[in-house]
């Protein structure tokens, strides 16, 4: 039986640091507040130039680097973003040229911060047909080039980054249990209402900052934090598993009150749930893989370790995965 297997992991980030010092210069806010309801101290800001597909390659490369894998044998390149460097073509593909991965399949979906672990899903079921044996599953956002720097509700939240992982067929299980859903009714709650087929851009429509990114935040904060604990009670029933038995949550690193909301209504320890949103703000798709990464690199999931991923973002969408590590 073939299962499909997470190899190795990367990741990228803007060298850019912006704090909340930073911001209070610029908005109404103070690094107390923003700590506070968020948890985040900094995000990386991408510089003019700088795109999505940029960190996508930097992180592919070093987990194909970390594989020892020659960018010519892989063969499918997926690339969760909801901030592509352009409508079309995908990021993907501009990330595969820059890679010299000429063989890889190369698309990019869209499924906000739940899209990493989407693309995830799709890596599994692609590798357990048959149809590929490698394949790179990224998150890879510049959410800070689609937020309005004058609106303090959203600003403070989001950085940019890209995390990578490299998924091969093996005969080991890896990529285990998948809940993925949808519910387009609070589709308003995190969208951007122009530049696409519904509001075309114009003149008006960018004097009136209809490109920014519109976030009903105390919203998305109460379903966050009842879906996500709702979707991992459902997978860890559903395997017949504690929270004992895994080894880390790793959860989209939205709001560190929602984390700690989640993992103290559902009893894990602070250890085995992922944090590093004081660092990286939330970076949407990015923030898992950023998150697995850097578990991963420091020695805080081994080979045979349960892992849980939970993600929930603009859709609204959501999706939990059981890896074995
Ligand atoms: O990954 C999915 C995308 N993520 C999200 O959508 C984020 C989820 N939501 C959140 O993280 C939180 O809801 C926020 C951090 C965005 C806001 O925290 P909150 O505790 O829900 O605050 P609130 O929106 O209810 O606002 C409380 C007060 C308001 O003032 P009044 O009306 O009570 O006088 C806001 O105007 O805080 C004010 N406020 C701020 N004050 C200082 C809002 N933003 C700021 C700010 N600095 N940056």
């Amino acid at each position: 039986m073939t299962f499909a297997r997470i190899v190795s992991t990367g990741m990228s980030l803007p060298e850019n640091i912006v704090t909340n010092d930073d911001i209070a210069k610029k908005v109404e806010t103070s690094d107390e507040w923003i700590y506070g309801r968020t948890g985040i101290h900094e995000r990386r800001v991408s510089s003019e130039g700088q795109a999505t597909s940029n960190f996508a390659a930097a992180a592919s490369k070093q987990a194909l680097e970390k594989a020892g894998m020659d960018p010519m044998d892989l063969q499918c390149l997926i690339v969760a973003t909801i901030t592509p460097d352009l409508p079309f073509p995908a990021s993907a593909c501009l990330a595969q040229e820059s890679l010299g991965a000429k063989n890889a399949a190369a698309f990019d979906i869209s499924a906000a911060c739940s899209g990493y672990v989407y693309a995830l899903s799709i890596a599994d079921a692609y590798i357990r047909g048959g149809l590929y044996e490698n394949v790179m599953v990224v998150g890879a956002e510049t959410l800070t080039k689609v937020i309005n720097w004058e609106d303090r509700g959203s600003c403070i939240l989001f950085g940019d980054g890209a995390g990578a992982t490299l998924v091969t067929a093996s005969d080991k299980p890896g990529l285990g249990y998948t809940e993925l859903g949808a519910d387009g009714a609070y589709a308003d709650l995190i969208h951007v209402p122009g530049g696409g087929s519904k509001v075309p851009t114009t003149h008006e429509t960018v004097d009136q900052g209809l490109q920014y990114a519109v976030v009903k935040g105390r919203d998305v904060y109460k379903l966050a934090v009842t879906l996500a604990e709702k979707v991992i009670t459902r997978a860890l029933e559903k395997n017949d598993l504690s929270v004992d038995d895994i080894a880390l949550l790793v959860p989209h690193q939205a709001n560190q009150r929602i984390t700690d909301a989640v993992q103290e209504r559902l009893g894990f320890s602070e250890d085995r749930v992922a944090s590093n949103i004081e660092f990286y703000g939330n970076t949407s798709a990015a923030s898992v893989p950023i998150c697995l990464h850097e578990a991963a690199s420091g020695g805080r999931i081994k080979s045979g370790d349960k892992v849980l991923l939970v993600a929930f973002g603009a859709g609204f969408t959501w999706g939990t995965m059981l890896i074995d590590w």
